[in-house]
């Protein structure tokens, strides 16, 4: 009953989707256990590029079957279209299951979402617009519409009623209940064949030894409870999150696998101790290609920092630490790590409970020597230049967690294992 959970150690778009599929070879099954499409994971195999917002990133493999848990909010329309355009390249979507208990994010969910950002003006949290918090405050709510709902046109109905009695008037006249109502009806009938009882399927592939692979989204400094409250995202993104989002119990994961960059970066507002608002930041920006997937803005860069992956490394018990985009590193001749941060004259390791204080905070930083020749060749651990040996040294040192895999380029073979993951299991 082998299980791995993938988690992003940082402020999202670590390199998820890359580890996921990297992983996915050894597993029987992918689930994503929360967040929506916000997420954007790019899996770059030979000339092909794939970005998943939806759908886990063990789709490209023809024989593991995956799963959307119920912890994660679904836009049908944007999981029909991505379902489509998967179909045309000649993958087998059959093999994608859904989870009855997720909730939908609805239309007005969306408008919802864009109308609080820009009331908030320069307070914006900065979310992809894709209505993700308004989604799951109605789950929260209680008063959320679920996938399996639709099965149900009088339930249904009952609960668009009440969510559209909540609304300005000016959003329920595009939007009133019988239009969202005709609206999921629909997509339901495409989806119809992909529901099920997800928590019952997880736990049984468990039972017959498969393997089960959780892939998680966003990051663990974007987790409701854990990250930069309240520039975070609606859902929890760490490793307990897999369990609640997919209805397995903690007993159950053997391996938590926190993915982070060589570097740090974040997309959105809210704090970031070791950003460089400088022509460092911009070269880490243009070398590492840092614009989003989902929304294409431009990511803010900064150094390493191990204040806030220690952080992530005791929130997620994480086991092992996967670090991508070494490569982008390549190109600077002196690098910095943050191994504490200074506040009122103090240095601390521990990653500040409060926003204003992670505001405050100013990183230590350890220059370490950079190595000036390319990485992107590397296979295997003996291939990499001392000084990047010596970079990932002190990273394990600091964290005390075994860096078990290292990426050095976007593409599928730019990755080499120190560690066996499945097979030690
Ligand atoms: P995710 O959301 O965590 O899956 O990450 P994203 O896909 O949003 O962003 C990671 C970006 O870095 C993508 O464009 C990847 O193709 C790319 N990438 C992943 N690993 C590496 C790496 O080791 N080196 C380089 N140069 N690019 C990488
Ligand atoms: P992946 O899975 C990076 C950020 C948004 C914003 C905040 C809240 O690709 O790593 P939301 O739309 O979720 O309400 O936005 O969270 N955010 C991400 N940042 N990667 C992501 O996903 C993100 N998903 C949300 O930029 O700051
Ligand atoms: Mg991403």
């Amino acid at each position: 009953m082998p299980a791995v959970v993938i988690v992003g150690a940082q402020w999202g778009d670590e390199g998820k989707g890359k580890i996921t599929d990297y992983l996915a070879e050894g597993a029987d099954t992918v689930v994503r256990y929360q967040g929506g499409n916000n997420a954007g994971h790019t899996i770059v195999v030979g000339k092909s590029t794939y970005k998943f917002h939806l759908i886990p990133s063990g789709m490209l493999y023809s024989e593991k079957t995956c799963v959307l848990g119920n912890g994660v909010v679904i836009d049908p329309e944007q999981l029909i279209s991505e379902l489509d355009e998967l179909q045309k390249t000649g993958i087998d979507t059959s093999r994608l299951k859904i989870s009855d208990q997720a909730h939908f994010i609805l239309p007005t969910h969306k408008l919802l979402d864009q109308r609080a950002e820009a009331r908030k003006g320069a307070a914006k949290i900065g979310t992809t617009g894709r209505g993700i918090g308004p989604s799951y405050r109605d789950k929260v709510d209680r008063r959320g519409v679920r996938v399996g709902d639709p099965a149900h046109p009088d339930r249904l109905m009952q609960l668009l009623v009440e969510h559209v009695a909540e609304l300005p008037d000016d959003v329920t006249k595009d939007w009133p209940a019988e239009r969202i109502a005709e609206l999921l009806t629909k997509s339901y009938q495409r989806l119809k064949t992909h529901i099920v009882n997800t928590p019952t399927l997880i736990n049984d592939i468990l039972d017959d030894s498969g393997r089960v692979l959780f892939e998680g989204a966003q990051g663990t400094l974007l987790d409701v409870d854990h990250g930069t409250y309240p520039f975070v995202t609606s859902s929890s993104p760490t490793a307990g999150g897999a369990c609640i989002g997919s209805g397995v119990g903690p007993t159950r994961l053997n391996v938590v696998m926190g993915v982070a960059k060589a570097y740090s970066t974040r997309v959105g507002s809210g704090p970031f101790p070791t950003e460089l608002n400088d022509a460092t930041g911009e070269k880490l920006r243009q070398v590492g290609h840092e614009f989003g997937t989902t929304t294409g803005r431009a990511r803010r860069c900064g150094w390493l920092d191990l204040v806030a992956l220690r952080y992530a490394v005791r929130i997620n018990g994480m086991t092992h630490l996967a670090i991508t985009k070494l490569d982008v590193l390549d190109a600077f001749d002196e690098l910095a790590i943050c191994t504490g941060y200074e506040l009122d004259g103090a240095v601390t390791r521990n990653f500040p409970s409060h926003l204003t204080d992670v505001e405050r905070a100013k990183p230590v930083l350890q220059k370490m020597a950079g190595w000036k020749t390319t990485t992107t060749t590397a296979r295997s651990w003996s291939d990499l230049p001392p000084q990047a040996i010596a970079y990932i040294a002190r990273i394990e040192e600091v964290l005390r967690v075994p860096v078990a895999l290292v990426s050095v380029g976007a593409e599928r073979t730019a990755t080499f294992s120190r560690l066996a993951i499945w097979e030690g299991l």
